[in-house]
């Protein structure tokens, strides 16, 4: 009913097969960066929570091969799929894929080094509970790294119609506001729709979808739950410099003052990188 949007919190069917593997191919430079910015031992045992369509388990898996690697998603299309993208390494035992709730996780305590999630956050309801999880089941010392918008993003991420996502629930500007960027040329996912009825079904589904928050409130619940929590978002400022050559800009981006401004900016254009550490 709602176009895409819909599919990306839980990906279901012929639509949903199609989203896993534009996931897997538009997330590709994002998950290889973030990945580098985390130690991963060659014995790791390691979990993708909200794993999609299964690519970055098959990249963990090559960071990790004496080690084992879990994919968790609550969409059984999505596990199917995964399961398929990784029929080879679930072979040899390096790769299992299992179809769970991030809530309810079903593992023993303190069984990874480390978790890895990538625009799952937005879409969880209760993230307290989902984080408390997540600390459960990974070990003393172990991280957990993801990647997400929070509320400050300025360009709604499913959408694409800027700051839609600010508006109060109740207001009556979101809909004329919706209308008026896409007859700008703004928005994704247009799918021959008319207009209004995009702007409405897109409206209906970022309400029951999406979760925003603050990053102060996102900041408070991860210390409830974690020792540490660490940014990197500077260094994707300056990993997407020097994919454009522009060397002596990324080295600018990353000294110690810059680097608040090229945090700043890529919280509100993309969202946030994240490394928590469990005590
Ligand atoms: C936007 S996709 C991201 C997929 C993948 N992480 C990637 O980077 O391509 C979100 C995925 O998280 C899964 N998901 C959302 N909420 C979940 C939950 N509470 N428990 C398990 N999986 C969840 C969805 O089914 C979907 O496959």
């Amino acid at each position: 009913m709602f176009g895409l949007m819909d599919q990306f919190k839980c990906p279901t069917g012929r639509r949903g097969r199609y989203v896993a593997a534009l996931m897997n191919r538009g997330h590709k430079p994002l998950t290889l960066w973030g990945l580098t910015h985390v130690k991963i031992e060659p014995e790791f045992v390691i979990l993708d929570v909200g794993c999609g369509g299964g690519k970055t388990v098959s990249r963990l898996a090559q960071r990790a091969p004496r080690g084992k690697v879990f994919g968790i998603d609550y969409s059984a299309d999505m596990v199917e799929y995964s399961k398929k993208v990784n029929k080879k390494l679930i072979a040899e035992n390096r790769v299992e894929i299992v179809e769970r709730s991030v809530g309810k996780m079903g593992f023993s305590d303190d069984y990874f080094d480390l978790v890895v999630s990538n625009q799952v956050l937005e879409h969880v309801a209760a993230l307290g509970v989902v984080l408390q999880e997540i600390q459960r089941v990974l070990r003393p010392g172990g991280k957990f790294c993801c990647l997400f918008p929070s509320r400050e993003v300025i360009r709604e991420v499913h959408c694409g119609i800027p700051i839609v996502h600010w508006f109060p629930v109740e207001s009556w500007l979101r809909y004329p506001w919706m209308i008026l960027f896409r007859s700008m040329g703004f928005g994704y996912d247009k799918g021959g729709k008319p207009i209004r009825r995009w702007a409405s079904d897109f409206l209906e589904c970022l309400d029951k979808l999406t979760f925003y928050r603050t990053y102060p409130e996102i900041r408070s619940i991860f210390l409830k739950n974690f020792s540490s929590l660490e940014h990197i978002e500077e260094e994707y400022i300056a990993f997407r410099l020097e994919g454009k050559r522009c060397i002596t800009c990324a080295q600018f981006s990353r000294s110690a003052p810059v680097k608040y401004v090229s945090r700043w900016l890529c919280r509100r254009m993309s969202g946030l990188v994240l490394v928590a550490t469990k005590a």
